[in-house]
């Protein structure tokens, strides 16, 4: 997505080797019209999936499926994290490891907001090495919900979630594609 990438290029740093900064848009600050914009093409993209959820994680993928709920019609959960083991039997639960915090966290998601009916759409910020969004689909797969997309913000091709995902056969749409970092510098996978 055009919009996106420029505003990448605009207002993202490249920290160390492999993580970039958009605190300026997506991670901290929010600018709305670009959610909105995000939103939209998600909801192109997946129009004919019969979308009935969108499930997402928070924080940071609350904005863009916010906005792609409103532009399907469809209510949107977020997996909450939690740092106590105490498990209920009222929530879908799953431990997520996350290589760049190199952290784990438990995620939860009320057994009310899942239904075996569900066609659910996945949205994250961002896609690295495809815990976060293996975790959601096992919390989706307890509830018996189909999964039928995964649309992601900003895909780091050079990590491994990609490749994790699509070895499912899941339909994995990612609004702007980073081949790279060289020298401090955004590089994107050319379209063909
Ligand atoms: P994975 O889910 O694909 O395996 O990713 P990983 O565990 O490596 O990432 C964990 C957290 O770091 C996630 O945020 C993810 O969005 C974020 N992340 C991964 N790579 C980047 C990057 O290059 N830039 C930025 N800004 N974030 C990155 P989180 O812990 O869920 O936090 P939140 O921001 O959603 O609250
Ligand atoms: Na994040
Ligand atoms: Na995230």
């Amino acid at each position: 997505m055009k919009e996106l990438e420029e505003r990448i290029l605009k207002d993202g740093d490249v920290l160390g080797g492999e993580v970039l900064k958009v605190d300026n848009f997506l991670n901290h600050q929010i600018d709305p019209k670009l959610m909105q914009s995000m939103g939209a093409e998600f909801a192109k993209h997946y129009a004919d999936k019969g979308i009935t959820r969108i499930v997402t994680i928070e924080s940071s993928g609350i904005a863009p499926a916010v906005f792609a709920g409103l532009a399907l019609g469809v209510p949107v959960v977020f997996a909450r994290k939690q740092k106590s083991l105490t498990l209920k039997d009222d929530l879908y639960s799953t431990d997520v490891y996350s290589f760049t915090k190199k952290s784990t966290s438990t995620i939860v998601i009320s057994k009310k907001f899942l239904e075996k009916t569900d066609r659910i759409l996945l949205i994250d910020d961002f896609l690295a090495n495809g815990q976060a969004a293996k975790g959601l689909i096992k919390l989706c797969n307890e509830a018996q919900a189909t999964v039928v997309g995964i649309g992601i913000v900003i895909e780091k091709s050079f990590q491994i979630g990609r490749q994790l995902l699509e070895e499912e056969n899941y339909d994995v749409y990612s609004l702007a594609r980073i081949r790279a970092f060289e020298d401090g510098q955004v590089k994107f996978v050319e379209e063909q």
